[in-house]
C-alpha cells in the first residue's frame, strides 16, 4: 500500500500522543498512560532524546489538505552485555483499517535499517500473551519468543519502588 515512512518531528507529538493512547486502549491499559504531548516533545526532541519515532503517513491526495498518519514505531537504543548495541522497540501500531497492508512491516523495516546504521545487532520487544496477531506478525518477520525458549520474565519497578530503592542505600 502506498505510504510514506518518515522520522517524527516535534510537530508530530500531538498526533503521536493520540496513537499512543490508541495502542494503550488496544492493550486495555488506557488508564496507565500518564505522559502527554509536552512530555513527548521534551523527551524525544530535546538535547538528549530518550527515544526515536518513525511514522507511516498516507500521502496527500486531491481534495485532501493534509497527509494522514496511520501508524508509528517508537524505539530507543540500549546495550546488551552479551552482544553490544541493541534497539528496543517500545511501541508499534497501525491504525485498524490499515492493518494487513504491509504498513507494520515497512515501519519495522525502517527501524531495522536505522538500528543497523547505529551498529545495533539485536532488536528486543515484548508482546502480550493474548496478542496472537502481533506474535504471528513478529514471527513472520523472523523474531523468536525468548519466553518460550529461555523462560525470560519481564519485570519492572515503578516510581515508588524506584524511590524506595534510591532511599534504601541511606538506611543501615
Ligand atoms: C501488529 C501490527 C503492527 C502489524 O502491522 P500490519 O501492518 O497489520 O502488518 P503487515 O501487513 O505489515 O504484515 C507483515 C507480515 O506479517 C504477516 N502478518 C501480519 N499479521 C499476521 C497475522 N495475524 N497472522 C499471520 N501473519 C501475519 C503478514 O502476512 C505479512 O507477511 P508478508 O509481508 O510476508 O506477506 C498491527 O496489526 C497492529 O498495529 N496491531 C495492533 C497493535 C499491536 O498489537 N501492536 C504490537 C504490540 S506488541
Amino acid at each position: 500500500m502506498e505510504c510514506a515512512i518518515r522520522e517524527a518531528t516535534s510537530e508530530d507529538c500531538e498526533c503521536l500522543m493520540s496513537l499512543i493512547k490508541e495502542i494503550a486502549d488496544y492493550h486495555h491499559l488506557g488508564g496507565e498512560v500518564t505522559i502527554n504531548s509536552e512530555v513527548l516533545k521534551a523527551d524525544g526532541f530535546g538535547k538528549n532524546p530518550f527515544y526515536k519515532c518513525i511514522l507511516a503517513e498516507r500521502p496527500m491526495r486531491n481534495g485532501c489538505q493534509q497527509a494522514h498518519v496511520i501508524g508509528h514505531a517508537l524505539f530507543f537504543f540500549g546495550y546488551s552485555v552479551n552482544h553490544g548495541r541493541i534497539v528496543y522497540l517500545e511501541n508499534l501500531y497501525v491504525v485498524s483499517e490499515f492493518r494487513g497492508k504491509g504498513i507494520g512491516r515497512q515501519l519495522l523495516s525502517k527501524v531495522a535499517e536505522m538500528a543497523l546504521d547505529a551498529g545495533c545487532v539485536e532488536m528486543k520487544f515484548v508482546t502480550m500473551e493474548w496478542n496472537a496477531r502481533a506474535k504471528a506478525f513478529y514471527t513472520r518477520l523472523g523474531a523468536h519468543d525468548t519466553t518460550e525458549s529461555e523462560q525470560w520474565h519481564c519485570m519492572e519497578l515503578g516510581r515508588e519502588g524506584l524511590e524506595r530503592l534510591a532511599q534504601s542505600k541511606k538506611s543501615p
